[in-house]
């Protein structure tokens, strides 16, 4: 304490914002949407109508959900400029940096979307990003494969749309596994919004500033980026890979995990909040048995996994300090299953967060939120002179 100012590292003692938004409990490992439970929405529900309740507030009747997937079609294609920016990137560039740099270069092409305060206009630039962001997104996937890109196809579910963006071959028609497409539903809707996360903490401070939606949720791409957050899914399969060209030594890599010195840790375990199963690795732990049985792929990593969860949970370090598997240890196998690439899948995770920024960012607005700006410590150096370069 320092009178004025109380510290708090990672804000893991602070609360930035009242929301109506998701409720999570850490000790119960409960999740819920605008009150609604995950599980049922997981179970009933569709990625588009969760993203309608997340930003109205409430799950819409047949006649909303059907103008508002219209009102997102109407804007599901990109200007051709764009891919003068994608064509600029080497095919080695990772996804997320493509995905951060094409969202935030969205403003140029769409003025009206940038400086917008009243509900009509936020409500228009968020359908407009909900349907150029999975063209975006498919793009990155088309860019690390030396594709040429697709072009939406309004006929189709805005999951069949994502879906046919991101493989349909050159020419070819693509036909839609009904598996696979609500396989990818069911792992939108699970991502969808997860209250203030890193990522999203990170929308509402970028749009504190009054900075536009296109600009706010480059921003939170950024920051879900990196491995200790949604990059994580993608370190999941890497290690669970390295776990299996090693022989699938799992007991090796846990004493890795807790070993001090070492740097790596157990990636897809251990949460901030949560401190038991995060309930939504629960439901894709499931989800995972269902589509590699219904797909008959019999993945050993998925094996590897199951043995390493399990001996995580009896190991005493690991409970002592409540780590659990979270959202990104299973939902790398579904990716893998469903041939998206392992450099795509935290692209995945930002088309099933998205929603969930956008709602958080509106209502940040809405509430009108103070701009950002936390203080700190001071430990630099005391008071001094400046000293002529000759005299250094
Ligand atoms: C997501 O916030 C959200 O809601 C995020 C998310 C969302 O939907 O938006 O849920 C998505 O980001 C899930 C998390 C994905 N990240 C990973 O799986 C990376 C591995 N996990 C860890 O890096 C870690 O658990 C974090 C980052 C998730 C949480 O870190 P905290 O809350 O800052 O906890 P900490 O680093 O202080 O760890 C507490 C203790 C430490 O040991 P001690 O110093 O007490 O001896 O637990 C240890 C840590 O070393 N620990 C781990 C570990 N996670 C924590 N040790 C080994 N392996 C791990 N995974």
């Amino acid at each position: 304490e320092t009178g004025l100012i109380t510290m708090d590292p990672g804000y893991k003692n602070t609360g930035a914002c009242e929301s109506k938004i998701t409720f999570l409990d850490g000790e119960e490992g409960k999740l819920m949407y605008r009150g609604y439970p995950i599980e049922q929405l997981a179970e009933k529900s569709s990625f588009v109508e969760v993203m309608y309740l997340l930003i109205k507030g409430e799950l819409p009747t047949q006649k909303e959900l059907d103008k508002f997937v219209a009102d997102i079609t109407e804007y599901n294609y990109v200007s051709e400029d764009l891919i003068k920016i994608l064509d600029a990137f080497p095919s080695s560039a990772h996804p997320m940096g493509v995905l951060t740099s094409l969202t935030a270069a969205l403003s140029a092409f769409n003025p009206k979307c940038v400086d917008v305060s009243s509900a009509e206009d936020m409500y228009r630039a968020a359908v407009t990003l909900l349907g150029k962001f999975t063209v975006l997104a498919s793009w990155t996937q088309r860019k690390i494969k030396g594709l040429p890109v697709n072009y939406s196809n309004d006929k189709l579910s805005y999951v069949e749309n994502f879906y046919q963006l991101l493989f349909r071959k050159p020419g070819q028609d693509l036909d839609i596994d009904p598996v696979i497409i609500d396989a990818i539903d069911k792992l939108l809707i699970l991502h969808a919004d997860h209250e203030q996360n890193c990522s999203t903490s990170s929308v509402r401070l970028v749009g504190s500033s009054h900075a536009g939606l296109f600009a706010s949720i480059s921003g939170g791409i950024s920051a879900l980026w990196g491995p200790l957050h949604g990059g994580a899914n993608q370190a999941v399969l890497e290690m669970l890979e390295a776990i299996s060209n090693d022989g699938g030594d799992v007991e090796k890599y846990l004493a890795k995990a807790k070993d001090k010195n070492d740097p790596f840790r157990l990636m897809g375990f251990g949460h901030r909040v949560y401190k038991n199963f995060d309930p939504r690795a629960k439901i894709i732990k499931v989800a995972a048995d269902n589509v590699l049985e219904k797909l008959g792929i019999n993945d050993p990593i998925l094996e590897i996994a199951k043995k390493l969860e399990q001996a995580a949970l009896e190991d005493e370090y690991f409970k002592e300090r409540n780590l659990y598997p979270n959202v990104d240890f299973y939902s790398g196998i579904i990716y893998k299953a469903l041939d998206i690439p392992t450099e795509m899948f935290t692209v995945m995770f930002a088309v099933g967060r998205l929603p969930g920024w956008i709602a958080q960012w509106m209502e940040m607005r809405e509430t009108n939120q103070p701009i950002g700006r936390p203080r700190q410590l001071y430990t630099g150096s005391p008071l001094r002179d400046y000293v002529e370069i000759e005299k250094r």
